[in-house]
């Protein structure tokens, strides 16, 4: 039966896209705890490199790659730096960026802007990856989408609700096309979550009193949500392939 022993990532070269902070660092910081090799990858280099730095100061195994998901030559080099560490076995589709029009107010560039990093970029991602995830031996993917897009709707962000609602579909298509090649996809939706983008697009307040409307009555800390990944990741979901796993709080259950 599967179970999640300590060290559940060991032997695991795993790639976290956007882990330069908030729920990618969340994410980076508990897979190298359990024994994973994370390459820590960003646009932010400054904060990147400060991750990785950190998680080996205390022992774990990382290095950070400049990684903009938009491009197809960054993605080659940096799975060319997971091959040569032995894998990769593990890919985290997880940066983002969000324009916040509605229907009648979103402008095209900012459509392209979400949908690119978001949806274009775990595309590039997984185009990247998989053939290198086979030939070192499987492993897994997962998704961040959110249950705004992929489970429920609201009015405004429309870019960001239709990139993860695509991103949610595109993984699944990965499932089902390479499980027999030993890789697993799946998908996480979180509710909110306690990171820095929050108070930089000015939502502290509105994002607060949606949590306390929650069944929990609060935002997650990201290392929530990374346990969900780490789960997903691991050996222990060895049967998960395909899957949706919400992680909101109990905001969809309602
Ligand atoms: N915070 C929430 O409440 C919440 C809720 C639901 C889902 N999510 C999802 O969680 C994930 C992480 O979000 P977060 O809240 O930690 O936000 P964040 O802004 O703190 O982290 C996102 C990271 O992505 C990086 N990034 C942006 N553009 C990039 C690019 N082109 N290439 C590579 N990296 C890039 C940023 O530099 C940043 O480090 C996202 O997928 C987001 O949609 C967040």
């Amino acid at each position: 039966m599967a179970t999640m022993p300590a060290g559940a990532m060991q032997g695991r070269v795993a790639l976290v896209t956007g882990s330069a902070r908030g729920l990618g660092e969340a994410i980076a910081r508990r897979f190298a705890a359990e024994g994973a090799t994370v390459v820590v990858s960003d646009v932010r280099e400054e904060l990147g490199e400060a991750v990785a730095t950190t998680i080996r100061d205390s022992g774990g195994r990382a290095s950070f790659h400049a990684l903009d998901v938009t491009s197809p030559d960054q993605w080659s080099a940096v799975v060319g730096a997971c091959r040569d560490l032995g894998g990769p076995h593990v890919l985290v589709n997880n940066a983002f960026v969000t324009t916040l029009g509605g229907i009648e107010d979103e402008t095209l560039e900012g459509w392209h802007r979400t949908l690119d990093v978001v949806l274009t970029g775990a595309f590039l991602g997984m185009n990247a990856c998989v053939p290198a995830i086979r030939e070192a031996g499987g492993g897994s993917i997962v998704s961040i989408g959110s249950i705004h897009g992929g489970a429920v709707a609201d009015e405004g962000r429309v870019a960001y609700q239709a990139a993860k609602g695509g991103l949610s579909a595109l993984t699944r298509a990965v499932a089902v096309a390479h499980g027999k090649d030993g890789i697993r996809a799946n998908v996480i939706l979180p509710g909110p979550m306690d990171t820095p983008i929050v108070a930089e697009l000015g939502f502290v307040e509105q994002q607060r009193a949606f949590a306390a409307s929650l069944p929990l009555g609060r935002q997650a800390d990201p290392a929530e949500v990374a346990s969900a990944a780490l789960f997903l990741a691991s050996d222990a979901a060895s049967f998960a392939t395909g899957a949706v796993l919400t992680v909101d709080g109990g905001f969809t259950a309602v």
